[in-house]
């Protein structure tokens, strides 16, 4: 599809549910700066419009209940290494919000490119850290990273900007919010020392609205609590975890049908949500997040509009017969506009 039609596409989309009127005016507008560039640009009006129904359209997120919320920062006049630091550190700052998450998108020029999975992830090596960071923790030392291996070591921020070099950013002392791992009944769970960052803040997708790509845009919601206790702690190509927590809570391991693994699971499940919950950061749990999930759909018919999704990833993986969600199938058609994959970018989905 041409660019001007997918621009079209996009600006009638806005004129109508925002009830802006006749688009006309604007469209040749548009019309004129693609014949004379092949390009157009977006308001910052249509930027922000544009990422929140990106978000609605985002057929794997169980979230998206809050998309009118989002948060959208333009920072596309962004064209240097110092502007662009800070500007990423506000907004994990103004994202974290002291714990009370807000869901934000920055939106950045073409010029600048980010190499992280997510603005914040902790580092793998060979026997310690998040597998899933392996590569890119030697991506880091190959431009001068210097860390002593451990768990939980956050990445440093890797980028460039125009045709410059690719540098590595320390963000400041105090700016990434942890949260220890505890339980309120199993309190030797605290001894093996797990924690979790605040914020899951991806930077390795694209956004498109109406057929202009933008590459470099972190953005955020808050963490339901399977994320980091049934995938991240537990999956046995990430942490793998279960066992040691099996042990923590002095279940009987001595076979698989004492249930040890699915009670570790509920057990460090609970842990997360309300670690988080006594710290005063967002967590939302999966039970909740389907109900919302089900508001959504709701409040989408009811605009007159139907709801994509990937069932294999609306469907919690921690009692998901338990959700709606689970028992039917959902139309994984792709929508504009939309947050998108970027081959190598991602390490895995
Ligand atoms: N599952 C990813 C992680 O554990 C985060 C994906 C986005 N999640 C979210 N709640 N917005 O880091």
């Amino acid at each position: 599809m041409g660019l001007f039609k997918q621009a079209t596409e996009f600006i009638e989309m806005m004129y109508d549910e925002l009830k802006l009127g006749d688009p006309a005016n604007r469209l040749s507008e548009i019309k004129k700066e693609i014949d004379e560039t092949n390009h157009y640009t977006h308001t910052s009006k249509e930027l922000e419009y544009g990422a929140r129904v990106a978000w609605r359209n985002s057929n794997r997120c169980i979230g998206r209940l809050y998309w009118k919320s989002l948060v959208v920062r333009d920072e596309r006049h962004i064209d240097n290494e110092a502007d662009f630091v800070e500007s990423i550190e506000t907004h994990i700052n103004d994202a974290t919000n002291g714990g009370k998450i807000v869901p934000m998108v920055s939106i950045y020029s073409n010029d600048v490119t980010l190499y992280n999975e997510q603005l914040i992830r902790y580092a793998g090596y060979d026997n310690v850290g998040d597998p899933r960071s392996r590569a890119a923790t030697k991506q880091a030392e190959k431009v001068g990273w210097k860390s002593e291996p451990g768990d939980f070591n956050v990445l440093p921020l890797l980028y460039k900007v125009g045709d410059g070099e690719i540098h590595y950013h320390e963000y400041r002392e105090g700016l990434i919010k942890e949260v220890d791992i505890e339980h309120h009944h199993y309190p030797k769970l605290k001894d093996l020392g797990l924690k979790w960052y605040a914020v899951p803040i991806i930077s390795c997708m694209d956004l498109e609205i109406g057929g202009i790509y933008y590459h470099t845009t972190p953005f955020n919601g808050w963490y339901m609590e399977t994320e980091i206790a049934v995938r991240n702690f537990t999956d046995d190509y990430r942490y793998n975890k279960l066992e040691s927590i099996a042990k923590a809570l002095e279940l009987d391991m001595s076979k698989t049908t004492t249930y040890w693994r699915d009670r570790a699971l509920v057990e460090i499940s609970y842990a997360v949500y309300h670690s988080f919950r006594d710290s005063k950061v967002t967590m939302v749990d999966h039970i909740t997040a389907s109900k919302q999930f089900k508001t959504f759909e709701r409040l989408e018919q009811e605009a007159g509009r139907t709801v994509t999704g990937k069932w294999s990833w609306l469907a919690p993986p921690l009692s998901p017969s338990l959700t709606h969600n689970y028992h039917y199938g959902f139309d994984n058609t792709m929508r504009s506009p939309n947050f998108l994959y970027r081959e190598n970018k991602c390490p895995m989905h």
